[in-house]
């Protein structure tokens, strides 16, 4: 079940598959998106969870504290970390250890659908907005992407 672990002094990172860490993701995303952001639950729930990597934070008394997923295809999404822990890293070290799994996979291109109040959070990392932004689950975003690897000098 466990491909990765990464502990740091006060959260540790987890990746594994939708069958492990389904409830405990679910947790965050019912607290982020469905209860803060007001997402429908039905958009909230689809075929892709089954197919993805999932990292999980955790904090140390072993309760999750946020969530990611990467799709076998690069799409990185479901970024999500509660509230009360927001601001601390663990953004950085879910979508860190994400791209940490893509490149394991083989992956050349990231992309996600950030909403436009997190390009910011997801520029840092590299990703470039591309297109014009749209609305999804009632919310503005816009697609980003990074490529992973270089082509080869001639
Ligand atoms: C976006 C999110 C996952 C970031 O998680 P986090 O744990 O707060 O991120 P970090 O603490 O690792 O932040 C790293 C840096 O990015 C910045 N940052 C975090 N969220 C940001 C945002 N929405 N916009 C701009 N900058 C942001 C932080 O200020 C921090 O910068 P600093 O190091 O200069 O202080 C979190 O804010 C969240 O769950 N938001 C609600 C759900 C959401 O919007 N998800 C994104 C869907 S596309």
């Amino acid at each position: 079940m466990t491909n990765m672990n990464d502990f740091t002094n006060t959260f540790h990172i987890h990746v594994g598959s939708w069958n492990d860490m389904s409830e405990r993701a679910m947790q965050v995303r019912m607290t982020v998106f469905i209860k803060e952001q007001g997402v429908p639950v039905a958009l909230e729930c689809d075929s892709f969870d089954a197919v993805s990597q999932h990292a999980l934070a955790f904090d140390r008394n072993g309760k999750v504290i946020g969530t990611g997923r990467l799709l076998p295809d690069g799409h990185i999404g479901r970024m999500a970390v509660l509230p009360e822990w927001r601001g601390q890293g663990v953004g950085t070290a879910l979508l860190g250890k994400l791209i940490e799994t893509a490149e394991a996979h083989g992956v050349q291109t990231l992309a996600l659908n950030a909403q436009v109040g997190a390009v910011a959070f997801y520029a840092r990392f590299g990703f470039l907005p591309v297109g014009s932004e749209f609305v999804e689950a009632g919310i503005l975003h816009i697609a980003m992407i990074r490529h992973l690897t270089m082509a080869k000098p001639l």
